[in-house]
């Protein structure tokens, strides 16, 4: 059985745990995934199956703008179309609020990330140059909902 839920602040520790299986460099401090769970404009959500929180995804809104700003998949659950069924759930939230394109920042080395989303209809709109602080790229992608 899975499960999709919207995440709270006692999924702190889980959401930390996913963030370190799933990104060696581009990890988010607990103080920050603090901020974003409190943040009115953030919606967060959590994928559990029998292995308890497998996947994480996390969205803000930005007026007509839904952005991602995290999707994780643990290492051994992926290829499962996990990242798919939490994509489709958000961009039907974020739609249902209002928004009228999905965007997100990707690294140019994270090939498994950009070809998620190519699968999903993003297109890239441009290179942003140094884009994390260790110095990699980073190509911003776009879907109009
Ligand atoms: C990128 C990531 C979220 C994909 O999650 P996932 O649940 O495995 O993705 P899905 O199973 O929904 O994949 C859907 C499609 O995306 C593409 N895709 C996903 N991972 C891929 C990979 N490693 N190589 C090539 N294509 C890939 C495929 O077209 C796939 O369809 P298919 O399996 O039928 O060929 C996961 O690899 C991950 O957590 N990586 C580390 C964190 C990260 O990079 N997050 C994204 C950037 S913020």
């Amino acid at each position: 059985m899975t499960v999709i839920r919207k995440a709270t602040l006692s999924d702190l520790r889980d959401l930390c745990t996913i963030e370190r299986r799933c990104f060696e460099r581009k990890r988010f401090s607990e103080d920050h995934m603090r901020w974003l769970l409190e943040n009115p404009d953030v919606t967060s959500y959590v994928f559990y199956n029998e292995d308890g929180i497998v996947a994480s995804m996390i969205l803000m809104r930005l007026g007509r703008i839904g952005k991602v700003i995290s999707l994780g998949v643990a290492p051994g659950h992926r290829r499962r179309g996990i990242a798919t069924q939490l994509m489709a759930l958000g961009e039907r939230e974020m739609r249902d609020c209002g928004a009228a394109s999905m965007h997100l920042e990707v690294g140019v080395t994270n090939r498994a990330g950009i070809r998620l989303y190519e699968f999903l209809g993003y297109e890239t709109v441009r290179k942003m140059p140094e884009y994390y602080s260790w110095g990699e790229d980073a190509l911003a992608m776009k879907k109009p909902m």
